[in-house]
């Protein structure tokens, strides 16, 4: 059944409808779909458009179609378009004329901007419940680590000591952020459209708050041709999405390098790793290059979308039917890869020592002593220009910053003393940094609490 053709005396090709048709990938919308039906047709019957009996009947047939879509009995005819003239089309069939009744006052506009709302609502919280179990697995994982250091970097050159902990927990970070970012994106969806007609708004009573309130929108839209129009919100949630899939890539990116012999950080768990079909001893880190290189589809979905919405005329143009497939695209890609990533944190196993003897490499020490002297009352641009020279001293003689002697060092400055020993110390340099954000065990402790009630905070 179409749901246009009056004015037709020739049905559309065949090219023509396989190439606007978008019942291959809005199918997924048949839970909103109906939803927003059975709450249609309260408001309908409330506004006396409907009888009670009409609407009972009515709801009975849009809960028959759902079961029908979800036991695999919905069969597809070649004149389906979408998912609305699906359900539409079973309901007549299952409940007869009346269930046409439907459509009263109501567009496939106003519709699927409702539905694809709902749909952001309801993944949205999807999203946030998938970022919360890998932030979790990322705060377990920073526990178990204890007080590992190991080498800081900035350039990827060893730069500073950190704790383990405080480096993961940097991931922590980056993915609470994201949880807010879905969240104000989830909020921008919750804005009800329906009522909006096919762009200038109903003639019909219609009860946009009631309507509101039966699908859990806590507005409604004030303008009818923006309502059907509409999409920043969907732009939104793409670039939440993003944001997360460029997130995972730095977790990815730097879970790659761990287990490079060279880092010789972590092993995967096996599970999480391939082998090579021509070298035997391989264990690549597939997951993670995959989590890496979606970033690229993910931000093309929203790239997708925003040029899709350049340039578009007021009001519902068909162009709006292409919103659909970056949001599905980034979402399920998203939703996979917060789950690998949690597998991948969850298994793999950090090898402690190693990375302590990474550290042993003292130059990451240079800047401790230049501190040292600005304690013993240098300022700061002289002291780092003679640590400098130190380090060209070290370099020169292959030693360490670390194994100076007392004396060594005061043949560049008298300022030296025997307690530079212990100030040198890696413990010591991280001991130091202990203001909020600072790489120091009781600082990155209290992080870990907050870290814990983040968590307890956002579930839902
Ligand atoms: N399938 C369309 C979409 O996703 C909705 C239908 C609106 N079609 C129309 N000709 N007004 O945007």
């Amino acid at each position: 059944m179409k749901m246009w053709g009056g004015r037709f005396s020739e049905p559309p090709g065949e090219d023509f409808l396989r190439f606007t048709k978008s019942i291959g990938f809005d199918m997924r919308l048949y839970p909103q779909d109906i939803r927003c039906s059975i709450a249609y047709a309260a408001a309908l019957a409330k506004a006396g458009i409907l009888s009670s009996d009409e609407e009972k009947k009515i709801v009975e047939g849009l809960n028959q179609v759902q079961q029908a879509i979800e036991s695999g009995d919905l069969a597809l005819t070649s004149e389906d378009e979408d998912i609305h003239s699906v359900v539409e089309r079973r309901l007549v069939e299952i409940i007869g004329t009346v269930g046409g009744k439907i459509r009263t006052g109501r567009s496939r506009n106003d519709q699927v901007a409702t539905d694809v709302r709902l749909f952001i609502m309801d993944e949205g919280n999807n999203a946030i419940s998938s970022l919360l179990g890998l932030m979790d697995a990322i705060r377990e994982k920073a526990i178990s680590v204890g007080q590992t250091a190991v080498p800081g970097y900035t350039h990827l050159q060893k730069a500073q000591p950190v704790l383990l902990a405080h480096h993961l927990l940097a991931y922590f970070e980056m993915f609470s952020r994201d949880v807010k970012r879905v969240e104000i994106a989830r909020d921008s969806a919750d804005c009800l459209p329906l009522g909006s007609g096919a762009l200038s708004g109903s003639p019909y009573k219609t009860d946009r708050d009631f309507l509101a309130g039966e699908l859990g929108f806590s507005r409604i839209s004030q303008n009818s041709m923006d309502a059907v129009s509409d999409r920043d919100f969907l732009a939104e949630f793409l670039f939440a999405l993003c944001m997360i899939q460029v997130h995972l890539s730095r977790l990815a990116e730097e879970m790659i390098m761990w287990c490079t012999s060279e880092f010789g950080w972590v092993e995967l768990d096996d599970q999480m790793a391939t082998g090579s079909s021509l070298m035997p001893q391989k264990k690549n880190p597939d997951a993670a290059e995959l989590i890496r290189a979606k970033t690229g589809r993910v931000t093309a979905d929203l790239l997708n979308l925003l040029v899709v919405l350049k340039g578009l005329p007021l009001t519902y143009n068909r162009d709006l039917q292409e919103d659909k497939e970056p949001l599905f695209d980034a979402l399920d890609t998203v939703l996979s890869s917060l789950g690998l990533a949690k597998g991948m944190i969850e298994t793999l196993e950090f090898k402690v020592k190693d990375i302590n003897s990474g550290v042993e490499d003292t130059a990451m020490l240079a800047t401790e002593l230049a501190d040292y002297l600005v304690m013993k009352g240098m300022d700061f641009p002289a002291s780092h220009n003679l640590v400098g020279q130190i380090v060209a001293y070290c370099e020169e003689k292959g030693k360490d910053i670390g194994s100076l002697e007392t004396g060594e060092l005061k043949k560049f400055s008298d300022k030296f003393g025997p307690d530079i020993e212990e100030y040198l110390s890696i413990s010591k340099a991280l001991e130091r940094r202990g203001l909020v954000g600072g790489t120091a065990p009781k600082e990155v402790t209290s992080q870990l609490a907050k870290a814990e009630k983040f968590i307890e905070n956002h579930r839902f």
